[in-house]
């Protein structure tokens, strides 16, 4: 028999692989994470303080060690570090809240099948329309996954030294940018557009920060609405890309290339993937995301991203990692 005979069990694992996104959204829901790290480290204690069953919790931790988010020791449960790090409430980059949400499109994916053989959404509408109420609850979700990527823009870039900067961040969500920049940088000024309902749920994130005489925002469609001309030192353009085509990619980095003062920086972020599709694994996934949810969106290779900066007039583009997505700068 050879060393390297398959076995059911990766198979297995992966079609059961829902069950990691149930596991992990039912644990966020009962702040199992937040609970293990306060010192809850038995079945019994995290029921009692999290207000479910005794069996519920222990049925919750063994699928947690199976999927290798918590680790049994000595006959106690502790979280793992990624657990620590990305899932216990209140870190800068608590993934909690995208547990949650996951869990909630899980239905979608029976639909997968016909989404494939159609070449697009057939069901539920598009993301990419006004006043999607998908957007309020994606915003505050992903914008743990924005810290970080802001942290490696602000370091690469040297924005907490650069002076009166003037920002545009299109499509900004919760502001995160926004609240991540004015605070390393006093003297910075940021300007979002984006839907009203979400411009509303940024001005609040803002004002709690204490950064509202910063910060405006502009209602509106990033396809139609005035970027203005020569007016920001940086724009941002932070998981939008991966909902747009090329044509409509292209449009915008046209506009915010005239929008930008002379040498001004366009941030992209995104989920971009290596040239010959091989990976990185995440942004991999996330295509079919987008096959189900967008008209025309995908996750684009480097070379797209560089082709289309460039016919938008940027000629300095370079590829900068923040895990799972990648920043492209170009001036
Ligand atoms: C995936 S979220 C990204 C939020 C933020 N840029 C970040 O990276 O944390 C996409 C954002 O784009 C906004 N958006 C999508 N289509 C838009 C459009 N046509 N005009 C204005 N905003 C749009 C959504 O409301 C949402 O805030």
């Amino acid at each position: 028999m050879s060393e390297h005979q398959p076995t059911p069990d990766t198979v297995l694992r992966l079609i059961n692989g829902y069950w990691s996104t149930g596991i992990i959204g039912a644990a966020a829901g009962h702040r199992l994470f937040t609970h293990l790290n306060a010192g809850a480290h038995t079945a019994p204690a995290l029921a009692e303080r999290a207000g479910i069953s005794p069996r519920g919790a222990q049925s919750l931790l063994d699928g947690l060690v199976s999927i290798g988010l918590v680790h049994l020791e000595e006959g106690t449960y502790r979280n793992s570090a990624e657990a620590d790090a990305y899932l216990v409430e209140g870190r800068p980059a608590d993934l909690s809240a995208m547990a949650r949400l996951k869990l909630t499109h899980m239905g979608s994916l029976t639909g997968l099948a016909d989404v494939v053989a159609a070449g697009g959404p057939v069901s539920d509408p598009a993301v990419e329309v006004a006043d999607n109420p998908h957007w309020g609850q994606v915003v505050p979700a992903i914008a743990a996954q924005s810290v970080p990527a802001a942290a490696v823009a602000a370091d690469v870039l040297g924005l907490d030294d650069a002076g009166a900067l003037s920002i545009l961040d299109v499509g900004g969500g919760s502001g995160i940018y926004s609240a991540t920049w004015l605070e390393r940088n006093p003297r910075a000024r940021a300007t979002q557009l984006d839907w009203e309902p979400i411009n509303a749920i940024a001005a609040r994130l803002l004002a709690e920060r204490g950064l509202s005489d910063r910060f405006t925002c502009i209602d509106g469609d990033f396809h139609h609405t005035d970027f203005g001309r020569h007016a920001y030192d940086i724009a941002v353009y932070s998981h939008i890309a991966h909902q747009e085509g090329p044509e409509d990619n292209i449009a915008v980095f046209t506009r915010l290339k005239d929008a930008l003062k002379p040498g001004g920086a366009l941030i992209v972020c995104d989920y971009v993937v290596d040239d010959d599709r091989s990976g990185p694994a995440f942004p991999l996934l996330f295509a079919c995301e987008m096959l189900l949810k967008s008209k025309q969106g995908g996750t684009w290779r480097r070379t797209d991203y560089d082709a289309w900066l460039t016919k938008a007039g940027f000629s300095d583009i370079t590829f900068h990692t923040a895990p799972p997505a990648t920043l492209v700068i170009a001036r």
